[in-house]
């Protein structure tokens, strides 16, 4: 079951389309330099997230988001972090198994007719395109490598990437945290919770701050949305959750910006204004397209290295 109605675009690759909508008519942002990428320094976890590439990301590159009730995918042009087509979303197979998830990802990249790079989400530790942990998916992904599972169904290059992680750099680049100095906090408040980190532009991977204890268990258990859906919490009992979580992370991060993500961020008016924080927190502005789109860019980064 799909939720898009666009049909296949024409076949395009990485790098094509010469950074459209530079500088041209078709931005919708105020802004029309690309944004820049920085290298990402000494920091040199996972050749996936790496970012290798100077200057400025553009062109059209596919990205794919694999959540735990959804498998979305697009091409986006990089030098907006706008999708370049209506996003395709098939339904997660259940169970989902390494080979049944990577198919569906073919169908979706197949949708599109797209034979370049892709990058690809993947909701757990992802070390050199291998899953290292796989906290709400099938425990079958755990080593299982993704970029070379999701590669063979889709027939091309892949390069595989935490959710949080690409979700937090396309904020940086497009999103909240778009044009902000220093140190920048991105959480995902979803099934599960995701963290990245991004200073100066250099993406540090597999922050993996959601599973600090909280009150004796592991915080997302308390203070992600599904927990909060599960045990039936009102705002503000899930915001004094979420307080002292963020609390905990302020005092051990002291981030200059705090940018809360996943589908909850849409009705951030209920529950930020609730938190007392000494760190400016906001809600993310790219809402559930931010992992399609900080895939797509590291897609292109890891193309270029
Ligand atoms: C995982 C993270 C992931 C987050 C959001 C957590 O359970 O450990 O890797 O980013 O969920 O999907």
């Amino acid at each position: 079951m799909a939720d898009a109605a666009q049909p296949s675009k024409p076949r395009r690759r990485a790098g094509e389309g010469g950074g459209a909508g530079v500088g041209g008519d078709g931005l919708t942002g105020e802004d029309s330099t690309p944004p820049m990428v920085a290298p990402l320094g000494g920091v040199r976890p996972s050749p996936a997230v790496a970012n290798r590439q100077d200057g400025a990301v553009q062109g059209i590159a596919f990205g794919v988001d694999v959540g735990g009730s959804g498998i979305k995918g697009a091409p986006v042009d990089l030098a907006t972090g706008e999708l370049a087509a209506a996003r395709f979303k098939a339904p997660t197979p259940q169970p989902a198994t390494p080979d049944a998830v990577a198919g569906v990802i073919g169908k979706v990249v197949a949708h599109f007719g797209w034979d370049g790079p892709v990058g690809c989400t993947f909701p757990g530790v992802v070390m050199q395109g291998v899953a290292r942990t796989a906290a709400n998916m099938d425990p079958a992904w755990v080593g299982t490598d993704v970029a070379g599972v999701v590669g063979a169904a889709v027939g091309a290059k892949v390069t595989a990437v935490n959710d949080a992680d690409a979700a937090g750099l396309a904020e940086v680049l497009y999103g909240a945290a778009r044009g902000r100095d220093g140190l920048v906090l991105v959480v995902t408040l979803g099934t599960g919770i995701g963290t990245a980190l991004v200073y100066e532009g250099r993406l540090i991977p597999n922050l993996e701050l959601g599973h600090i204890e909280l009150g004796g268990v592991d915080a997302e258990t308390r203070a992600s949305a599904a927990a909060r859906e599960h045990q039936g919490l009102d705002w503000e009992r899930w915001a004094r959750r979420l307080q002292r979580y963020f609390r905990a992370l302020e005092d051990y991060l002291w981030p200059e910006l705090i940018v809360v993500g996943g589908g909850v961020s849409r009705r951030a008016d209920r529950f930020i204004p609730l938190l007392q924080l000494r760190t400016p927190i906001v809600a993310a502005t790219l809402e559930n397209r931010a992992g399609t789109v900080g895939a797509a860019v590291l897609s292109q980064i890891s193309a270029g290295g």
